[in-house]
């Protein structure tokens, strides 16, 4: 041991970073900008409104009867078997609750599980872009190699022509989303079958990233992976309660999965975060077993998605269609010639509300002069986002 290096000195070791790319995000960046400059946040993606009480009250009455200890790995039991119903109900699949369905630290830490599950060193796998943008440091994290796919420009729609040319024998996974964020399209049944013909003849994987699967307007229907039996085999199914049940901050989700596939994630999980949070596991349980909340989510934020679109309608920005989350994008060049970065900056610091431009979610930083509003907002937070609006 060498006696030379006095701990008052100690030198912390230089360390190559394994995501070079990645930074702080724009969802901080704007978030921060929208706090200091007093503009209304309608940037980054979470309501600023409370839940249902009833469900803070189930999570007290957990804790005060001593649900307060270590859950089952996989979660616990009666939030699976809750989660199993709703699955059948909606969409016509059992999931068995024993094997098949995970408890997890939201979509975030399922996703990830997922991917650390399947994806080894060399192996490939589609994203389609513009995306999320935690699917490729993951991806990068388990050693894999990003094939970025566009979404057609413009429409947001998938485009099984580039995907079928991006497939080759190395191609592990593709991972999806719908609704879909940043863009709010969903896939319509067409889609999810054109998709299950493409990989019916593969060993592919798909991480099906169904957060806003409560969240579909228009008296449409969310096409779960579930509803496919050649997708469900090859499927693990991601949803969030933070965004069902307006608890973001909570951070449980679940993932569905064949048994087989149920088997590997759980590996990665037990030793990823082991277990979530029992009492509000033991809440969402009890919470689930009235479906009311989130079958009536769709109309909750459609009602909120027109209001804050017959605002928009008002200015010069062009509209693009919001068929599903909670999210609007607007097309700004009738209203600007900035990028989008500069806009969305702009827009915060000049006029008072804060977007988030759609370069972020792409990795070349594309700019189609596109920025994205979240209306999980209360009614006056989006009337005091549209007064400010209205001189554009
Ligand atoms: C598409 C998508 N996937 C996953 C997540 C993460 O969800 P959670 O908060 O449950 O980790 C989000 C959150 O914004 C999202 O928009």
């Amino acid at each position: 041991m060498s006696t030379n290096a006095s701990p008052a000195t100690g030198r912390t070791p230089p360390l190559q970073t394994k995501l070079p790319a990645v930074g702080t995000t724009i969802f901080t960046v704007m978030s921060a900008l929208a706090t200091e400059t007093g503009a209304v946040n309608l940037g980054q993606g979470f309501p600023d409104f409370n839940c249902d009480p009833r469900l803070v009250d189930d999570v007290t009455q957990a804790m005060q009867q001593g649900l307060n200890q270590y859950p089952p790995m996989a979660g616990v039991p009666a939030l699976r078997e809750a989660i199993s119903r709703k699955i059948e109900a909606l969409h016509g699949r059992h999931y068995s609750a024993a094997d098949e369905i995970t408890v997890t630290a939201g979509a975030t830490q399922a996703i990830i599980t997922a991917v650390l599950a399947i994806v080894r060193a060399g192996d490939e796998v589609i994203v389609l872009e513009p995306c999320y943008d935690s699917y490729v440091p993951n991806i990068e994290l388990a050693g894999g190699v990003v094939v970025r796919v566009p979404l057609s420009p413009g429409t947001f729609r998938p485009d099984f022509d580039l995907i079928a040319a991006a497939i080759t024998p190395r191609t592990r996974a593709i991972l999806i989303n719908s609704p879909h964020n940043p863009s709010a399209t969903v896939w319509s049944e067409a889609d999810m079958l054109r998709l299950q013909e493409l990989l019916t003849p593969t060993d592919i994987f798909l991480i099906s990233d169904e957060v806003y699967e409560h969240m579909v307007f228009d008296g449409q229907t969310h096409q779960s992976a579930a509803r496919f039996p050649g997708l469900a085999a090859r499927a693990f199914i991601v949803s969030s309660f933070g965004k069902t049940y307006h608890v973001t901050g909570w951070k449980v989700g679940y993932v569905a999965a064949p048994a087989p596939l149920t088997a590997e994630f759980r590996k990665v999980h037990q030793f990823n975060v082991f277990t979530v949070n029992t009492p509000v596991q033991h809440a969402l349980a009890r919470y689930m077993a009235d479906p009311t909340p989130y079958l009536d989510l769709p109309a909750f934020y459609q009602r909120k998605r027109d209001l804050f679109r017959a605002g928009l309608e008002r200015t010069r920005f062009k509209l693009l269609p919001s068929e599903g989350s909670y999210f609007q994008c607007v097309d700004i060049s009738e209203v600007s010639d900035l990028g989008e970065a500069d806009f969305a900056q702009w827009l915060t610091r000049e006029i008072g509300v804060a977007a988030i431009p759609l370069s972020a979610f792409y990795g070349n930083g594309f700019d189609q002069r596109v920025v994205r509003f979240c209306f999980a907002k209360k009614d006056e937070t989006l009337q005091a986002a549209l007064d400010r609006l209205a001189k554009l």
